[in-house]
């Protein structure tokens, strides 16, 4: 079984001590920094946006997978290259002409992720994942940290994972939320290759260890 990347999310870090928390991810066994920009809009909460972006793509010495809750993304394609991201994820339930944003983040030199909200079917993914990247999978509703796993992940994993091999596509899967020690191996069994985690990593006693368990439970 291919090792499976392991993608903090800084939601869950001390915004007062950011450049600290970077380098533990930096120093740890972390794959991915997962960065997630909210606009109050498309989800009822506020993050942050591109100067905090910038400020993190300063430090970070791995990846910045960012993961887009906002409305009308087509807007910011451009301006998340320029700052340098690699993965850009935007939310299916947000973009009315999926593929042709799909397209606008390729065509920017990133990989280009779509994000579905629990009540989304992976059904609905059926004609454009051959022009995904990455499917992020939602296990909670989209907005904040800390909330509890929704336990039909596990199935919706297993059905996406089904319709890759079936489209021979490329494409990984990425779950987000909720996401611990006691879920980690069933999601990985189920077919998922990047694991996202915020509070479990970053509000236990140490974080780096926390991540190396993560990572070992993939390995
Ligand atoms: C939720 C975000 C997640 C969040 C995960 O809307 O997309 O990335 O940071 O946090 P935990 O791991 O605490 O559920
Ligand atoms: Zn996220």
């Amino acid at each position: 079984m291919n090792k499976s990347m392991i993608a903090p999310s800084l939601l869950a870090s001390d915004f007062a001590n950011l450049q600290q928390e970077i380098e533990m991810v930096n120093q740890s066994d972390a794959d991915w920094f997962h960065l997630d920009v909210m606009d109050g809009v498309f989800v009822p909460n506020i993050s942050f946006g591109m100067p905090v972006v910038q400020a993190i793509a300063k430090y970070a010495k791995k990846p910045l997978d960012t993961h887009l809750m906002i409305v009308d993304p087509d807007r910011y394609i451009k301006t998340f290259a320029d700052l340098g991201v690699h993965n850009l994820s935007v939310h299916y339930e947000a973009c009315p002409h999926l593929h042709r944003t799909l397209q606008a983040i390729k065509a920017e030199g990133m990989k280009a992720g779509v994000a579905i909200n629990p009540h989304t079917s992976v059904k609905l993914l059926e004609d454009t994942i051959q022009d995904i990247d990455l499917v992020i999978v939602m296990s909670v509703n989209p907005g904040f940290g800390g909330q509890s796993f929704i336990e039909n992940t596990y199935q919706k994993v297993a059905d996406l994972k089904e319709l890759i091999l079936k489209k021979n596509a490329a494409t990984l899967i990425e779950i987000d939320g909720g996401v611990n020690a006691n879920n980690a191996k069933k999601l990985l069994d189920a077919g998922a290759d990047v694991l996202v985690a915020g509070s479990f990593v970053f509000k236990s006693d140490n974080p780096t260890e926390t991540i190396k368990k993560l990572k070992a439970e993939t390995a």
